[in-house]
């Protein structure tokens, strides 16, 4: 654990105190941002130490070329990538000529504070600078829940020991690149600059792409509350837009600083000049009355916590961690777009590309299902529905026909991105976890519109990829799926991945189940259906003869699934028994040593067993976590939340919360010693998976909601709500009671350990 340093508290994450080398994991977990644009917490002055500039606009990114070794037909073209874009946070600062710069001069104090209740950001210090003037800086950031463009900055400096000369230049600079950039391309193209009075706006496009986006800014100054108007002196660059105000200010006196700022994107639904829209927000605010933007920000976080706020009494370290994971998963995804998405390091960092994962299906959906509008969750399964051609053309690129549809396994704009063989081709299971979002939807919301309008179209095609990619295996007189990676990436070009193999015969018997639903109660749609999808029910042949031959690799000693075939004869060799030298082994091992040996990255077959829990006993449950936990290492943070529920689910309350912690507290703890790259977002619904479905013991049959007391022995209590088809459940977990509040008009019944 690296992060110790932050202190406990219930809604606030606070840092204390000025490290160097904690300024790139700090501007991490400090990150803020709105489902539209977020940033990593940069700060606004110039510093010359080690910093992540990152700000991102969602769904904007540039296809990278792909770089790769050695060149394998059907390889995609370009990887796409989020793109940093135009910095428009950029306040620089000098006091008597000297720049302010908290790498020189000395810290006196200097704290952070982010205020997940409010969605607020704050940042204090004290430093003497390198000309001996001291002055105090506070700083308040937001990026608002209520308008999608728009942040903003309160920035307070007060000369401490001497009256002095500020020079103020709040700017916004385009020359900004992506670290992760594989050809050194500029991603960026800037076309113009526009500069009035009170608005600065620069136009920047996208190579490639052609994404036009206006970067923009306007300010106001105030020495001691009262507004100052001095003459602007006017700067320009080719990449860059500012204008400095040179003011005196007394000693023991503060000058304020406002400056609002964001970006607007062309949207297709929405043809309007960025730069005219960009303009219009900038009018709207003209009085930029921060008071009056931060009461909003709060009420409109007051609205997300009311219901998706997690409390638990009795253990202070998962509280906050619990809020800072809704927060952050807030921050990330609106539901207001069915175009983006969810990235699993979100607007904090460059990784994994601000692009799409089977984790949106696998492990966020759920959140966001039962916290928020049924819109929200619809909107992911569109995302998907959307994409449906580009998973066509995928699969045929790859030698699949009839319409079959591979999914990417990382994806942008419905291409697939990623290029590495075995996760680009072999991967595949990610096509089960679209279609199980379908069934999670279904089954929560009982909301079969979006199936029957949409959703049985990505179930044909995906069934069909199925079905061919199926192949009959004389020897064993089974279908087997040959040459896959299962989630555990630590195995790659396996036979029979059972979990793959599983998931893929249920797609079929899901599908099938749809499409009879269709035929008998919706016919209209049933007909147009058919016609789009040139579905014939001779195809139900195969899938039948699949899913009664399915090859499922079993061992009748241990009576336990196999991972994949040939699984047992690898050196069972425990995790314990690994120096802690040797871990993580995806830093210490060669490759080659981790694909021979046994070791489990993250939930396979248990992931299936968590999927399917409904289908295996308790007994099989605990056989089967007791044999492959220990050989996990759980270097994928997608990892302990699944085995935290199981854990739970099979009573294994002190291993679950173990796990629990490690999910819940990655970033804040810093346990992988890898924050400042940014955060873990989609493992961050994993935590909140392991409260409901772990320590609640939440799960749903036909119209019954089961829970389970499952808490931890530190916690007194664990209350959370969740939203059922449009009306609130409220749930109160304690030691001694069990209260439900139903706030809907229809009955629900809800079984409470097993009564
Ligand atoms: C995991 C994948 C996951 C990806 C993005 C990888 O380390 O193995 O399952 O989709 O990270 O979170």
């Amino acid at each position: 654990m690296k992060n110790n340093h932050l202190l406990i508290d219930p809604w606030k994450i606070i840092e204390n105190t000025f490290d160097k080398s904690k300024v790139k994991s700090s501007e991490s977990l400090f990150s803020i941002g709105n489902g539209y644009m977020g940033q990593r917490a940069n700060f606004e002055e110039d510093y010359s130490g080690n910093t992540f500039q990152g700000s991102y606009i969602g769904g904007v990114y540039y296809p990278d070329k792909t770089k790769v070794g050695w060149w394998k037909n059907g390889y995609p073209e370009s990887f796409a990538k989020v793109l940093n874009a135009p910095n428009w946070i950029g306040i620089s600062i000098k006091v008597n000529g000297e720049l302010l710069d908290l790498n020189k001069g000395i810290v006196k104090h200097f704290q952070r504070v982010l205020d997940m209740q409010k969605g607020i950001y704050k940042r204090k210090f004290q430093i003497i600078l390198v000309n001996g003037i001291e002055i105090l800086v506070e700083v308040t950031r937001f990026i608002s829940l209520n308008e999608n463009s728009l942040g903003g900055i309160e920035y307070k400096l007060l000369a401490v020991n001497t009256d002095c000369q500020i020079l103020i230049e709040p700017y916004i600079d385009a020359g900004i690149v992506n670290q992760d950039s594989n050809w050194d391309d500029s991603f960026w193209k800037i076309k113009s600059l526009k500069k009035t009075k009170l608005f600065s706006g620069l136009i920047s496009e996208t190579n490639k792409t052609k994404f036009e986006v206006c970067t923009y800014m306007a300010n106001k100054l105030f020495y001691e509350k009262k507004v100052i108007d001095p003459l602007p002196i006017k700067s320009k660059s080719k990449s860059k837009i500012s204008q400095s105000f040179k003011i005196d200010i007394q000693k023991g006196k503060t000058l304020k600083f406002i400056k609002i700022g964001g970006y607007v994107k062309t949207n297709v639904n929405f043809p309007k000049n960025p730069i005219e829209e960009a303009k219009e927000i900038v009018e709207k605010h003209i009085e930029i009355d921060f008071e009056k933007l931060l009461k909003t920000q709060i009420e409109s976080w007051k609205k997300i916590w009311e219901v998706s706020d997690i409390k638990i009494e009795g253990d202070p370290k998962s509280q906050q961690a619990i809020r800072y994971n809704i927060f952050q998963l807030n921050q990330t995804y609106s539901g207001k777009d069915p175009k983006l998405n969810i990235s699993p390091k979100g607007f904090t960092g460059e990784k994994y590309g601000g692009s799409t994962y089977w984790d949106t299906e696998a492990y966020c959906l759920p959140f966001y299902m039962l916290t928020k509008d049924q819109s929200v969750s619809k909107n992911l399964l569109k995302y998907r529905y959307f994409q449906l051609d580009k998973a066509i053309e995928n699969a045929e690129k790859l030698g699949f026909d009839k319409g079959a549809a591979l999914f990417p396994m990382v994806t942008m704009n419905g291409e697939e991105c990623h290029n590495e063989w075995e996760i680009t081709f072999e991967e595949i299971h990610r096509n089960g976890a679209i279609v199980y979002a379908m069934y999670n939807y279904l089954r929560y919301t009982k909301d079969f519109d979006y199936i029957k309008e949409m959703g049985i179209e990505v179930l044909i095609a995906v069934s069909r990829f199925w079905a061919q990619r199926f192949s009959f295996s004389r020897d064993k007189n089974k279908y087997v799926i040959l040459g896959v990676t299962g989630p555990n990436e630590y195995e790659n070009n396996v036979n029979n991945n059972w979990y793959t193999n599983y998931i893929a015969r249920w797609c079929l018997i899901f599908t099938k189940e749809q499409i009879k639903k269709i035929q008998k109660f919706h016919f209209k749609d049933f007909s147009r259906i058919i016609k789009k999808t040139n579905w014939n029910s001779n195809e139900f042949n195969l899938w039948d003869e699949i899913i009664k031959n399915t090859y499922l690799p079993y061992d009748n000693e241990k009576k336990i699934f196999l991972q994949q075939d040939g699984f047992l004869d690898k050196e069972l060799i425990q995790v314990s028994h690994l120096k802690k030298s040797e871990r993580p082994i995806n830093q210490n091992w060669s490759w080659d040593r981790i694909l021979r040996s046994v070791y489990i990255k993250q939930a396979d077959v248990l992931q299936g067993f968590y999927f399917f829990s409904e289908n295996f006993s308790l007994e099989e449950l605990k056989k089967h976590y007791k044999f492959y936990e220990p050989f996990t290492v759980h270097e994928s943070s997608l990892s302990p939340s699944i085995h935290a529920i199981l854990a739970s689910r099979i009573g294994m309350i002190d291993e679950a919360y173990k796990l629990y912690l490690q999910t819940s507290r990655l970033d804040l703890d810093d346990y992988n010693i890898e924050s400042d790259e940014g955060l873990h977002i989609t493992s961050m619904a994993g935590s909140w998976l392991t409260i409901i479905e772990g320590f609640g013991g939440m799960k749903i049959t036909g119209d019954t909601l089961y829970f389970e007391n499952k808490l931890p022995k530190k916690w007194k209590s664990l209350s959370f709500k969740i939203n059922i088809q449009g009306s609130l459940l409220e749930i109160n977990l304690s030691k001694n009671h069990n209260n439900f509040i139903w706030k809907g008009d229809s009955k629900v019944k809800i079984i409470i350990n097993g009564k």
